[in-house]
């Protein structure tokens, strides 16, 4: 008998567990596997935020919050907003989460009858296209290779629209392209979303790791004010990724929708946790600082040393703390009777000939490219950027 439901039976599993199941098997003989294939900071969380969580605990933060969040978290988000952003919100329009992962989740599942359409900037982050896909709507992925900076224009977004696009998602700084979006290129997008009366939902989980000194929220464009839910979250800014904390600034009505589903699935975030969270919104800002500015020198190493690599073509990242190289100039080509077709070919030929771990483009709608993650140290890159580019010379 067939227990599992059709929708489990939908959902893809993680393109990355293969890539992960083979580190491990070669680590497990012996082999010196250098992984730039994660997606979390290699720092650790300051030590300010911590103490925080730990005097949190010891005051009694260990029962149920509102679903939305504890007061003191929400009006820390909301002055926040305004800080860093220009954005506006009462609190009535900010819901905390167990994560931003979950916050796009809520959107998408109060936004999406089945057979929607939400539109993802393509290159996206792996979990839009596949939560999209498990609450029955339909991703279409809108794409911009290397040679437009892995950026959408209006023009694009404008084709995919159908009477059945619901939202449209994306992240700037981007995973996995690194690529970030000027406000004159939002205003291109807005002006195609306001038109269409879209929801646009945007990811700013990336804004502290942004080399541009600029950090620009599509939510301050007049025409898409009440249109716009802000994602964002503690995990990368704050080095956080498990505590499981992030948050949405959003139109009332969704915001609501959001807190009611999140309140039959998790509840409230942790306790302690957002108390400690309240404390990074609104404390000395230098570990982050100090963060952005190690990934920005690794930025430039990691650029250095690809380009000198024959066939590797990259754009020149601005934010986050990957980059994305095109490696088309390999495909076709072959060593040792294997020959290279797409990036899951290619990223899997680097693992077990360079003993390098990265993901395949293909992953993020993009199979011409790699993600290469430089959340590793400068002695690591240089090592597996390397090792990398002995392997692609062997191809031929
Ligand atoms: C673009 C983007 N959004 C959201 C997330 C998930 O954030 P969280 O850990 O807060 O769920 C990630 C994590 O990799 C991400 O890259």
């Amino acid at each position: 008998m067939d227990r599992l439901s059709d929708k489990v039976k939908r959902l893809p599993e993680s393109a990355t567990l293969k890539m992960a199941r083979l580190a491990r098997e070669l680590r497990a003989q012996g082999k010196d596997v250098i992984s730039l294939s994660l997606g979390e900071p290699d720092f650790d969380t300051p030590q300010h935020i911590k103490e925080a969580a730990i005097q949190a605990l010891r005051d009694g933060y260990t029962k149920y919050t509102p679903v939305p969040g504890l007061p003191e978290l929400v009006e820390a988000i909301r002055l926040k907003f305004k800080r860093d952003n220009g954005l506006t919100f009462d609190k009535d329009q900010i819901v905390v989460s167990n994560g931003a992962k979950q916050s796009i989740f809520n959107i998408s599942q109060a936004l999406l009858n089945e057979g929607d359409e939400a539109i993802i900037l393509t290159p996206y982050w792996v979990s839009y296209h596949d939560i999209i896909q498990m609450i029955g709507g339909k991703p279409v992925p809108v794409r911009a290779g290397i040679e437009q900076d892995f950026k959408v224009t209006p023009q694009q977004l404008e084709a995919a629209i159908t009477q059945r696009t619901k939202f449209v998602l994306f992240s700037s700084p981007c995973n996995p392209t690194g690529s970030v979006y000027t406000q004159e290129e939002l205003e291109g997008l807005a002006e195609v979303i306001a038109r269409h009366q879209l929801i646009v939902v945007s990811d700013e989980i990336y804004e502290y790791i942004n080399f541009t000194g600029q950090h620009a929220s599509i939510g301050t464009i007049d025409a898409v004010r009440d249109l716009t839910v802000t994602v964002n979250g503690f995990a990368k800014g704050f080095a956080m990724t498990g505590w499981r904390l992030g948050y949405i600034g959003a139109p009332r009505w969704l915001a609501r929708a959001c807190a009611k589903i999140q309140s039959q699935v998790t509840s409230g975030a942790t306790a302690f946790g957002q108390k400690a969270g309240a404390v990074a919104l609104t404390s000395d800002p230098g570990p982050t600082i100090a963060m952005r500015e190690a990934f920005r020198r690794r930025r430039d190493l990691v650029i250095e040393l690809l380009s000198a690599i024959p066939g590797v073509k990259t754009n020149h990242p601005k934010g986050a703390f990957y980059i994305f190289p095109d490696m088309q100039a390999f495909f076709g080509k072959s060593f040792d009777g294997q020959t290279i077709r797409h990036s899951d070919d290619l990223a899997e030929y680097l693992l077990r000939e360079a003993l390098v771990a990265t993901v395949s483009g293909a992953a993020f709608g993009d199979p011409n490219c790699i993600r290469i993650s430089y959340a590793a140290s400068e002695d690591q890159l240089r090592e597996a950027i390397r090792r990398m580019g002995e392997a692609l010379g062997k191809l031929s």
